[in-house]
């Protein structure tokens, strides 16, 4: 029977609960599942890519009874390439509200030109984590703010001590 890679691509700037619930749904539905850390030096991250990487790591380690097939590799440069190097047959996005919808639609649209052999599948985001996103979990942590609902305890320690906030 025919393999199936499926890629995960994000900046998981942290991995958050939203990530991981997608990462552990992901992982039912394929043979190998490859969490790709964008690099991308243009943008600015709080924690950098070894951090991050360590960070899944660490979460797919604690939660190995659950997800045996996934493994984390960090890519600069073009997602399709990254994909097509990896022979990767499908591109997995999380989906949450109606705003990511433009975003995914239109980088998926491009994605689907620059190579339209590998096709993206959404997971909807589930109920509980339907408003997770790293941006806001870093801004509320910033001030001051509850966040361990929304993240790992692992990484909750990490960012309170990345912001000094402990
Ligand atoms: O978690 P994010 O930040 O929404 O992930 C976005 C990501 C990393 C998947 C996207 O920025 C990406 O694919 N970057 C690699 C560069 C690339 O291929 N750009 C063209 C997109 S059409």
């Amino acid at each position: 029977m025919k393999q199936i890679i499926g890629l995960y691509p994000g900046s998981f700037d942290p991995i958050t609960n939203g990530h991981l619930d997608i990462i552990f749904r992901a992982s039912k539905i394929v043979n190998t599942l490859i969490i790709g850390v964008a690099i991308n030096e243009k943008k600015k991250h709080l924690f950098d890519m070894t951090e991050r990487t360590n960070l899944i790591n660490e979460q797919l380690s604690i939660n190995k009874t659950k997800i045996s097939n996934t493994k984390v590799i960090a890519f600069n440069g073009l997602l399709m390439n990254f994909a097509q190097n990896l022979k990767a047959n499908i591109i997995i996005r999380g989906l949450r509200a109606v705003s990511d919808f433009d975003y995914e639609f239109q980088m998926t649209g491009m994605n689907a030109r620059l190579n339209s052999e590998i096709e993206t599948v959404f997971l909807m985001a589930s109920e509980k984590h339907q408003f997770i996103s790293s941006r806001f979990v870093k801004e509320i942590c910033m001030l001051d703010g509850d966040v361990k609902s929304f993240i790992p305890e692992e990484v909750f320690y990490k960012l309170k001590k990345k912001l000094n906030k402990n």
